[in-house]
């Protein structure tokens, strides 16, 4: 490709509303341009990117036996309101009518158009297992589209979905994507760790995140330096606890104490000239209109997420003063677990404790020796805390440390959630209907390109790995004179006829410049046509940006790229088997 007939506009000076280097980098190296918050135009090279990307998605599904489709991207609002998600989806969903005044959504994903699907075409076990996947742009409007292409409000996915007869054939699929994902990752150029998921509310038994570690993720993953054990936040545990509240061993009597407006635990603290840990912090909450009360540790924070999963709720809020008030017949702030009413949960922690202040029920009156088990009994125990750094490790106790991720891709094993809901049946081998398993699996074409930014680059710009480079040859040209640039254009033919995908700076602009352009677009492979080359023929081939160079004589010049090119291919197609 020609640079001075072809668009790619790099831009010396940073977009103004980039907060990220991948987002600041596609814009200046002229690989998008933002129409609309969250909604962006690729330009031909970025477009180029994007394809590759898709390729190579492709061929490792392909590889993995699952079968391409496409479904529509306006779906039908009968099909969420079978499956009960039209009200579940919210303001994320985008909404439409048609001129008959019926509802649609523009797809935020895919389970209802494919389970609708496959119910229409399988019959019975003989039409099983299928993994079914397609590659399409989705909708979604984010609350907060941020990050350029990261978290944008249209984008592409690649979701896969399959349906299995049994357990151990949804687990076959599963394992299947495990793998692929890996592949997938690898080959973009792309370390990925695959992180433990939440399972979520309604159903699933498994769930895998892909996140790669940056400082601009927005979650929390848990890691153990010392084991490698990996979760994200909503889904992290700990080893168990150690005895906290102990004074002296002796069990004193429980007393009440006058507490006048101390109600916080940092309050507490202050009043007792204790540590958070001789605490007990109760929250009570509103779950689908149920009022439960959960004590835990007073150091500690409530995981909602693994809360809301427990009690498989669909929305979890505070509980009002005065619902509190009514059910647990106690006084919001002074909440304690001495006669209380209601549902109740303890977390793990509170079964460590052993000598505790915890609230008297009433206006300003706490007790204290309160003693588990003697004073008070926990019925039901469970993980409800927030696991955070420097906690020990549930495998090893090492200390665990927290780093910010992004999640590229996801999967999931869905079970039965969709093919009940939607009413799909299969005849089984003795005649029986059954509802296939099904398992879903994302990945975020646009926003893994972003990764592979984020993960390559410098100061200067892109350093792409040559799977996902749009171009894998770049040549810049230092001709002035007529037959300078006659010599230039000729060597050019060589490399395309070749077969090489090439970039070649013609532009008639100063070599600092061009430099720059080509540092910034990243080709990974660059040619210099200079002083030396109008002289006696040698090329300069640089590496990655000059992490290595050479010198070589025209004649070697293609042997010696397809080398370098080959090497790097090489060092990218890890597979496991
Ligand atoms: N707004 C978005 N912009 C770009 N890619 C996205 C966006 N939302 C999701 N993706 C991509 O699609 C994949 C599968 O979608 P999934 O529904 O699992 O995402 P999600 O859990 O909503 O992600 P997030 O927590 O980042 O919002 C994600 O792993 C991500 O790569
Ligand atoms: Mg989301
Ligand atoms: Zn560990």
């Amino acid at each position: 490709m020609r640079w001075s007939e072809y668009l790619l506009p790099t831009l010396k000076e940073d977009p103004a509303d980039a907060q990220i280097a991948s987002h600041r980098l596609m814009i200046r190296a002229g690989l998008i341009r933002k129409e609309a918050t969250g909604i962006y135009s690729y330009l031909p090279a970025g477009f180029k990117v994007l394809r590759k990307i898709e390729n190579i998605i492709q061929e490792e599904m392909d590889r993995s036996g699952a079968y391409r489709v496409m479904l529509p991207i306006l779906t039908s609002a009968h099909l969420w309101q079978k499956s009960g998600r039209w009200n579940v989806m919210g303001k994320e969903m985008v909404r439409l009518k048609d001129r008959h005044e019926n509802d649609y959504a523009l797809g935020p994903t895919h389970e209802e158009s494919i389970t609708n699907m496959v119910g229409q075409t399988t019959f019975s076990y003989r039409d099983l297992p299928l993994n079914l996947y397609q590659m399409h742009t989705k909708f979604r409007d984010e609350i907060r589209p941020r990050f350029g292409v990261m978290r944008s409000r249209e984008f592409i996915m690649k979701d896969a979905y399959s349906f299995a007869m049994d357990e151990a054939g949804l687990d076959k699929h599963y394992q299947q994507m495990r793998k692929t994902y890996r592949n997938i990752f690898l080959r973009v150029g792309l370390e990925t760790i695959p992180v433990q998921a939440d399972v979520g509310a309604m159903g699933g038994s498994a769930s895998e995140e892909f996140m790669i570690l940056s400082s601009i993720g927005e979650e929390i993953i848990i890691h153990c330096p010392s084991c490698q054990y990996t979760a994200n936040q909503e889904e992290a545990r700990r080893r168990s606890f150690e005895k906290s509240g102990g004074i002296n061993g002796d069990r004193p009597a429980r007393e009440i104490v006058d507490t006048p407006s101390v109600k916080s635990i940092s309050e507490l603290v202050q009043f007792f000239g204790l540590t958070e840990k001789d605490f007990l912090k109760s929250v009570v909450y509103n779950a689908d209109q149920r009022i439960i009360t959960v004590f835990i540790r007073g150091d500690l924070e409530i995981n909602e997420i693994k809360l809301k999963n427990y009690l498989k709720a669909l929305d979890l809020v505070m509980a009002q003063d005065a619902e509190i008030r009514e059910e647990l017949d106690q006084e919001p702030g002074f909440i304690g677990p001495i006669q209380i009413k209601g549902h109740v949960l303890f977390d793990h922690s509170v079964l460590s404790m052993e000598n505790v202040i915890c609230g008297a029920g009433h206006k300003d009156r706490h007790y204290k020796n309160v003693v588990v088990g003697r004073d008070f009994e926990i019925a039901e125990s469970i993980d409800l805390h927030k696991v955070q750094e420097g906690h020990p490790c549930p495998v090893c106790g090492h200390a665990l440390i927290e780093k910010p991720g992004i999640e590229l891709g996801h999967i999931f094993k869905l079970g039965k959630k969709y093919t009940r809901s939607m009413g799909v049946t299969v005849l089984d081998e003795k005649g029986k209907e059954v509802q296939p398993l099904m398992g879903c699996y994302g990945i975020g074409v646009n926003r893994t390109m972003a990764a592979v930014i984020e993960q390559h680059h410098d100061d200067n710009g892109i350093l792409w790995p040559i799977s996902v480079a749009p171009f894998e040859i770049g040549v810049t040209s230092f001709a002035k004179k007529a037959d300078e640039i006659t010599r230039c254009d000729s060597f050019y033919e060589t490399l395309l006829s070749a077969g090489f995908d090439v970039l070649y700076d013609d532009r008639p602009l100063s070599p600092g410049i061009k430099f720059k352009d080509m540092d910034l677009v990243g080709i990974p492979i660059s040619l210099v046509l200079g002083k030396n080359f109008f002289q006696d023929g040698s090329i300069e081939i640089r590496v990655n940006r000059g992490q290595s160079k050479y010198l070589v004589a025209s004649k070697d010049a293609i042997a010696t790229i397809q080398k370098i090119r080959s090497e790097m291919f090489q060092s990218l197609r890890k597979i496991i088997e």
